[in-house]
């Protein structure tokens, strides 16, 4: 039990037991997500909460539950991408925003890998073919493969550079477009992403979400990476214009895709899932034991260094918080 004196935080939505047990032994607690009359809740502990820990995902953290919670000074999120956090008005207001970078970042570039594979040599379709029986009828059809592509990076950041160094481990060659060209970096860089796609065949997106990047890769984009094209998605399903997507797995613009985010999750269209050719998972680039505690342990860590007077650990960009 914490000191009932303790700061107090509410957390936005569920967290594996790892978490939680600390989080409990350290502050005092309200979980939003598990009220059964949420406004209620809210209502009561409003003005005693100076922190949030928010779980990644569905739960918007924004404007109104900074209205909320007038002395909120700290949200840690659980994840490293925080679209679904207004970390602007949060900066505006002077409320620090942590998330969990680096942690995560071998995790999803592994996963990023494995499904590019599992994409491009059909290992889900080829596992159902043989516990369908259909080996012993004769042998899967050959597949396309990963020898002779180029692929292209959307979002040559933590997690970008480690799919990359993964793809050149693969023996393939690696270009990337961003915002701005990275001086230490070796890969063609192309400001045009159509431009990009035109001359590469695998396009793995790693962006993170928002306005900056909704529908950057479009039905012009997936037109330019052709029929021979792979899309792998790990970053956010907002940046690929899914119906745009559909189309093109359907009408044979593009080959396949594998896809680990979705627009609308944990929604995704029955059309999508109807495409047998694409490979699709229900965002597990990070969900591994072992990343996850990691995740969940800097969750921890930003509560207790913040509320310690030592300032966030992992701050966003938006935070007004400098190191002294
Ligand atoms: P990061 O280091 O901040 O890298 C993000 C990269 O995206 C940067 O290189 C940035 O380059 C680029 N970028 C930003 N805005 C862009 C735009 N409008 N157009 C093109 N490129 C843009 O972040 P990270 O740690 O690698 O994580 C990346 C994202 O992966 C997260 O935000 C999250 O959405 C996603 N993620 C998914 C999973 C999963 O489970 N599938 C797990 C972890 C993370 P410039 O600034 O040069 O544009
Ligand atoms: C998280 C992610 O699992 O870190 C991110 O940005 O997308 C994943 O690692 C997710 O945010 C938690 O639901």
């Amino acid at each position: 039990m914490p000191d009932p004196n303790a700061p107090e935080i509410l957390m936005t939505g569920p967290m594996m037991a790892y978490v939680t047990d600390q989080l409990k032994a350290r502050f005092v607690v309200h979980e939003l997500w598990n009220a059964s009359d949420r406004a209620a809740l809210l209502a009561e502990v409003a003005g005693r909460v100076r922190g949030v820990a928010a779980g990644g995902g569905h739960n918007r953290v924004d404007g109104a539950l900074f209205d909320a919670l007038p002395k909120l000074e700290m949200v840690a999120s659980f994840g490293v991408g925080y679209d679904h956090i207004d970390a602007a008005e949060a900066g505006r207001r002077g409320i620090t925003v942590s998330n969990t970078p680096d942690v995560l970042t071998d995790e999803v570039a592994d996963l990023a890998l494995g499904l590019l594979i599992a994409t491009v040599r059909q290992l889900p379709q080829v596992d159902r073919y043989l516990r369908e029986g259909k080996w012993l009828k004769g042998a899967y059809p050959l597949t396309t493969s990963l020898r002779g592509r180029t692929v292209g990076i959307v979002g040559l950041g933590r997690i970008g550079k480690a799919v990359a160094k993964r793809v050149e481990a693969f023996g393939l060659p690696v270009v990337y477009h961003g915002r701005s060209r990275q001086e230490d970096v070796a890969y063609r860089y192309y400001p045009s992403l159509v431009e990009m796609a035109a001359d590469v065949d695998t396009l793995i997106s790693v962006a993170p979400g928002g306005a900056s990047t909704h529908h950057i890769i479009n039905a012009d984009v997936l037109k330019a990476l052709g029929p021979n094209g792979i899309l792998v998605n790990v970053g956010r399903g907002t940046v690929v214009d899914e119906q745009a997507l559909i189309q093109a797995l359907k009408d044979k613009t593009i080959l396949s895709a594998g896809l680990d985010v979705f627009e609308d999750e944990p929604r995704v269209p029955a059309e999508l899932i109807a495409i047998d050719h694409a490979v699709l998972l229900p965002h597990v680039g990070s969900a591994s034991v072992y990343t996850r505690e990691q995740m969940g342990q800097l969750v921890v860590d930003n509560l207790v260094s913040w509320f310690d007077g030592k300032g966030p650990l992992t701050p966003v960009s938006e935070t007004p918080w400098k190191k002294a």
